[in-house]
């Protein structure tokens, strides 16, 4: 047991009123609040990408959203050691490109890591899920699919941003399927206009998602170029 790096955290610790001391408090017990928050905060450290790591989810509708699934995933699992992510809906965060979809969708999982939930949370771009899952030699791709489709939190970012093929409208029914029929809680981005998205993702994909998530619009002009200007 060691102590995480707390450098970035300030602001999702304080929206828990949680504190430096109490997350690093080395208790001994593997399974309590500060101990289940290190190992979350550790992997938000090592794997979110660097631009996003010390994002917050600082959308109100972003963050009610992950309020409410707290308040659920404590419900769901009272009397258990670890409160753990289950049954939930799941988010749409909908903008054009560079209001900040992807910074509010790790922001999230930033803005859970020091609940004392454990959240087991995986991460991927539609385009890298594409490439994970093409079939190829030596690679089982039906337990990679299943690696994402059944992770308890999954965050698919860029959902109909690339060229749809006959195979990715496969793959994206089948993963939205899944986590509807599952009610597992996503995240997905996507930088379609509300209106665009059966277009895009198709009928029975777009049915799924409107039912199924808490769509939030991110308005806004282009981050990067407001940056760069
Ligand atoms: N709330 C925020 N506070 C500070 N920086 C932000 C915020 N939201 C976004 N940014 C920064 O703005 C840039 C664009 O954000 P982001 O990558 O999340 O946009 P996006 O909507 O996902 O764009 P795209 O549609 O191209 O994927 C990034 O550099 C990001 O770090
Ligand atoms: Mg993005």
């Amino acid at each position: 047991m060691t102590p995480v790096d707390l450098t970035g955290w300030n602001t999702a610790l304080d929206a828990h009123n949680l504190t430096p001391a109490f997350i690093n408090d080395l208790t001994g017990d593997p399974y309590d609040h500060p101990a289940t928050a290190r190992t979350e905060i550790r992997r938000a450290n090592d794997t979110i990408p660097f631009i996003y790591r010390t994002a917050i989810a600082d959308h109100t509708e972003v963050s009610s959203w992950a309020d409410r699934l707290i308040t659920t995933t404590r419900e769901q699992t009272t009397g258990r050691i670890v409160p753990t992510i289950g049954r939930h809906r799941s988010l749409l965060l909908l903008g054009p490109t560079g209001v900040g979809k992807t910074h509010q969708a790790y922001g999230t999982l930033r803005y859970l890591a020091p609940t004392g939930i454990r959240t087991a949370w995986t991460a991927t771009s539609s385009a890298d899920l594409y490439a994970a899952l093409r079939p190829r030699a030596g690679v089982d791709s039906e337990s990679e699919f299943r690696r994402y489709a059944h992770a308890p939190l999954l965050l698919v970012d860029d959902l109909g941003a690339a060229k749809s093929s006959e195979w990715t409208e496969e793959i994206n029914f089948r993963l939205v399927n899944h986590r509807y029929e599952n009610q597992l809680p996503t995240i997905f981005t996507s930088n379609v206009l509300p209106k665009e998205l059966a277009d895009r993702v198709g009928d029975r994909v777009s049915s799924r998602l409107i039912e199924m998530c808490d769509r939030v619009v991110i308005q806004g002009t282009d981050r990067r170029r407001q940056a760069a200007a």
